[in-house]
């Protein structure tokens, strides 16, 4: 077989067989296929697309590059979570408790991730002593004992989406749905859970701008789940605006404990039940998306799930005495009021530009080696369809001094827009898959 050929008939369009991708994949992985066959091949992919049968090949072959994690030490039927990538998005620290109260098995490995904030296991490490790196026997006995364990995601997991995804994000191929597809469901199938409830979010902060696109992209991720014999769904949820209230580390764990006690904004607290709704069915702890729904309100309303977070934070090592007295966790050297300059509704948000300014603040990498500001951040104070006057407060920015706040200011506000009529506004959850 010769790179060249499998570039020039992915060129044509032409439908390519299992083991041709798997030829690809492993010859990038192994460093037989240079770098510039790989960007060709793969911006061919971008161009032509992918036939479903396509699309699962790629993703098994960047799975099975790696360790595929066996989770049967573990009792019960394992749920996971994975949201595309969002403004603000905690979910995952107020739906793992959620639904380990309950009893379901939630073992998830996350990644650090680049970009305007740091990851779940960034968050985490907000607690003093907090610890990500354990070991495979110590991740399935914390599972086995409280049902919730979070590690950080092993080198070993997909090695080829990796090293694919560097490639892309070079490349101009990052934007490709099967690319994005087969790369999330890889790490996805890797890690083990027999049941994986996706997050795929719609709009101005999301790869997907449109409920279309995104419906499209759940859909075929979905798909690949299930064809993988995974019980896979998926929630399409909006993203046009930062979920919640909170960009950056720990406003956002402090935005999620404040959920935790069933004391968040709207749209967070829809996402947050609509997730961990899918997982418990997903499980067979509910029977359907309604009784899930119930199940997880009345896990916030007893406190069993806050008393869950706070059993998890010290079972790795973690002061949960933060999470029951939030004022603990420290805070940002500099704060910036930003205020609205007009009266009006708020029309739109440019969530990604947004997302762009709490990097600005500290709140997240913009390379591997950056550090991270856990203290920095952004507050929203307005949501879409609010009704400001002018000298309002739409933002507090966080920071850890006062240039990096002016700086964040002058690429938050214009990410505004204040109008002079208000939107219509859709629901939060705009579609589910199952
Ligand atoms: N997240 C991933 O892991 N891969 C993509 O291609 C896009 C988002």
């Amino acid at each position: 077989m010769r790179m060249y050929d499998c570039i020039s008939a992915k060129k044509a369009g032409r439908e390519l067989p299992e083991e041709v991708i798997r030829y690809v994949v492993k010859g990038f992985t192994e460093g037989t296929i240079p770098d510039y066959q790989m960007s060709a091949f793969l911006m061919a992919v971008c161009l032509r697309g992918m036939t479903k049968a396509e699309t699962l090949a790629l993703t098994m072959a960047m799975a099975e590059s790696g360790d595929m994690l066996d989770l049967s030490p573990i009792r019960g039927r394992k749920a996971d979570k994975h949201s595309t990538g969002g403004v603000g998005d905690k979910t995952t620290l107020i739906v793992g408790p959620v639904v380990a109260a309950l009893g379901v098995p939630v073992a998830k490995m996350s990644g650090r991730g680049l970009g305007h904030t740091g990851g779940t296991i960034d968050k985490l490490e907000s607690f003093p002593g907090f610890a990500v790196s354990l070991s495979e026997q110590e991740f399935f006995a914390q599972v086995n004992r409280i049902k919730l364990a979070v590690m950080a995601q092993t080198a070993n997991l997909a090695p080829a989406d990796k090293k694919i995804y560097a490639l892309r994000d070079v490349t101009a191929t990052v934007d490709s749905m099967p690319l994005i597809a087969s790369s999330i469901m890889s790490k996805k199938l890797a890690a083990g859970a027999d049941v994986i409830v996706l997050d795929v979010k719609a709009g101005s902060g999301a790869f997907m701008k449109t409920k279309e696109d995104a419906a499209a992209l759940a859909e075929e991720m979905v798909e690949i789940g299930n064809g993988a014999g995974r019980q896979t769904c998926a929630v399409v949820t909006d993203m046009n605006q930062p979920l919640g209230c909170c960009v950056g580390n720990i406003l956002e764990v402090k935005e999620a404990i404040g959920a935790l006690h069933g004391r968040g904004a709207e749209d967070l607290m829809e996402a947050s039940l609509a997730l961990a709704a899918q997982m418990l069915v997903g499980a067979g702890r509910a029977a359907d998306y309604e009784s899930g729904w119930k199940l997880a309100e009345g896990a916030l309303k007893d406190g069993s799930a806050f008393e869950k977070f706070c059993e998890f934070i010290e079972a790795q090592g973690g002061d949960a005495s933060f999470a029951r007295d939030p004022e603990k966790f420290p805070r940002a050297a500099a704060a910036l009021e930003v205020r609205a300059e007009q009266d009006g509704f708020i029309r739109s948000m440019q969530t990604e530009e947004i997302g762009m300014a709490s990097l600005l603040l500290g709140a997240g990498r913009e390379t591997k080696e950056s550090r991270i500001d856990l203290t920095a951040g952004i507050r929203m104070c307005v949501k879409l369809g609010d009704c400001v006057s002018k000298g309002d407060v739409l933002a507090v920015l966080f920071a850890g001094d006062e240039s990096k706040a002016a700086a964040a200011r002058a690429r938050l506000l214009p990410a505004i827009e204040i109008g002079e009529k208000p939107e219509n506004r859709n629901g939060h959850v705009l579609k589910i898959i199952r």
